[in-house]
């Protein structure tokens, strides 16, 4: 796949930006902080509905501006999609495929397919649970976007249902035990079922993504670290079998299985006004050898681990005949010879790429043989107005 045309309004830096591209590889170059990493944020934004820098659309809209837009046309072998995104500060954005008007912006998942490589992935490693669990939705979302749905669904019951035990917790500290708090335990009881029922269909497809993604993880890690410990990755799920029981991709079984502990930790979780068990507390355990990489892992495997998660994903998408586009954000500067080796090589393969640098000195010089090279300058502007990004400003004497 590759992105023929991006055009950005009220977008961060970018009051306005209209940019046709195509295959091979192309080059963002421009100053630090000048406007680079904005344009890639927005594309894989379009792709994944979030940015992998900030977890709110607040700061992607232009300071003073009511919203961004974002309009990306993908080019998926032969045929053509373009998925536009009206981003608000706050209240739920929209979007359209083409022309038409869609419910859910959710709708438009997939038409963009990116993987992205940014210094933010150490996280990946490094970072809490969250970050890796959103690394995994992300390829659920674009492999096959109803299960967005779901999640998203379970991210709202769960959100109503800790409002709910905030409110027993307030109701039975009053001491209204008969009342208020016994209408918010009956509603907990409905509550529980749709959590219940929601959790073991997120964690059943984290668990199928987990194994379809496993071998081309440890294949990826293997390649950028031959000397290190094998990796090893491993879904940790808040929700325990029973004992000898089957898989945690068995829905039916798992929905059971919460259930049960949501009995059983109810006083808790009044308590503590939140919810204790579920796909929101699990986690994916990496493991080098037998211990666990947070902590454990020095530098240079934290990155290769790192990166061997992307690759993964680049892996298994393209073996699934969509070659995603290939984002590498300000990587190369951080990686020893072999892991920039490792990366210039998947580039060579990949239908687009799309890069930036401060300086074009910065980038593997075989990265740009015998492949069609296209290279943007980014440049800030100022002015009465504030401060601004252009793309390919004629040179100023
Ligand atoms: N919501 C916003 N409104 C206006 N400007 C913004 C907004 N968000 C970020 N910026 C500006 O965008 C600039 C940063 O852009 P970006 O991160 O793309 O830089 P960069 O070219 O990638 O730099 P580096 O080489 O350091 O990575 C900053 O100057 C910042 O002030
Ligand atoms: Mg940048």
């Amino acid at each position: 796949m590759y992105l023929r045309r991006l055009v950005l309004q009220d977008y961060r830096s970018w009051p306005a930006l209209d940019m046709e591209l195509g295959p091979g590889v192309t080059v963002l170059v421009g100053r630090n902080g000048h406007g680079k990493t904005n344009v890639v944020e927005a594309i894989g934004y379009a792709a994944h509905l979030g940015s992998h820098r900030v977890s709110h659309d607040a700061p992607l809209v232009r300071a003073g501006q009511p919203h961004a837009r974002i309009s990306a046309t993908a080019v998926n072998e032969g045929r053509e999609l373009t998925a536009h995104l009206l981003i608000k500060p706050k209240g739920a954005n929209r979007a359209s495929l083409n022309r038409t008007t869609v419910s859910s912006p959710r709708e438009i998942l997939g038409v963009v397919r990116t993987v992205l490589f940014a210094p933010e992935d150490l996280a990946l490693v490094r970072g809490e649970p969250g970050v890796r669990r959103a690394w995994l939705d992300d390829v659920i979302a674009m492999r096959t976007p109803r299960l967005a749905g779901v999640k998203a669904d379970y991210d709202k019951v769960l959100k109503q249902r800790t409002a709910l035990l905030k409110t027993a917790q307030a109701a039975l500290r009053k001491g209204y035990r008969d009342a208020d708090g016994a209408s918010a335990l009956a509603t907990l009881d409905v509550w529980d079922g749709q959590l219940a029922q929601l959790g073991a269909q997120v964690i059943a497809a984290r668990v199928e993504a987990l194994g379809l993604l496993h071998s081309h993880v440890v294949e990826a890690y293997h390649t950028l670290a031959p000397e290190s410990r094998p990796a090893h990755l491993e879904y940790q799920c808040s929700v325990e079998l029973p004992e000898g029981a089957g898989s945690l991709a068995d829905t039916s079984l798992v929905e059971a299985a919460m259930l049960t502990q949501l009995g059983q930790l109810r006083s808790k979780e009044i308590d503590r006004g939140m919810t204790l068990v579920g796909p929101h507390r699990d986690d994916i355990a990496l493991v080098l050898g037998d211990q666990p990489a947070k902590g454990f892992a020095s530098h240079g495997e934290t990155w290769s681990f790192a990166l061997a998660l992307r690759l993964g994903v680049y892996s298994l998408l393209s073996a699934e005949g969509t070659s995603p586009i290939l984002i590498l954000d300000d990587v190369f500067a951080e990686l020893d010879a072999r892991r920039r080796r490792a990366l210039v090589s998947i580039a060579k393969g990949a239908e687009q790429v799309l890069i930036t640098a401060a300086v074009p000195e910065d980038l593997p010089e075989n990265l740009t043989e015998d492949v069609p090279l296209t290279t943007h300058t980014v440049t800030a502007v100022d002015d009465a107005g504030g401060r601004y990004s252009v793309l390919d400003a004629e040179a100023t004497p």
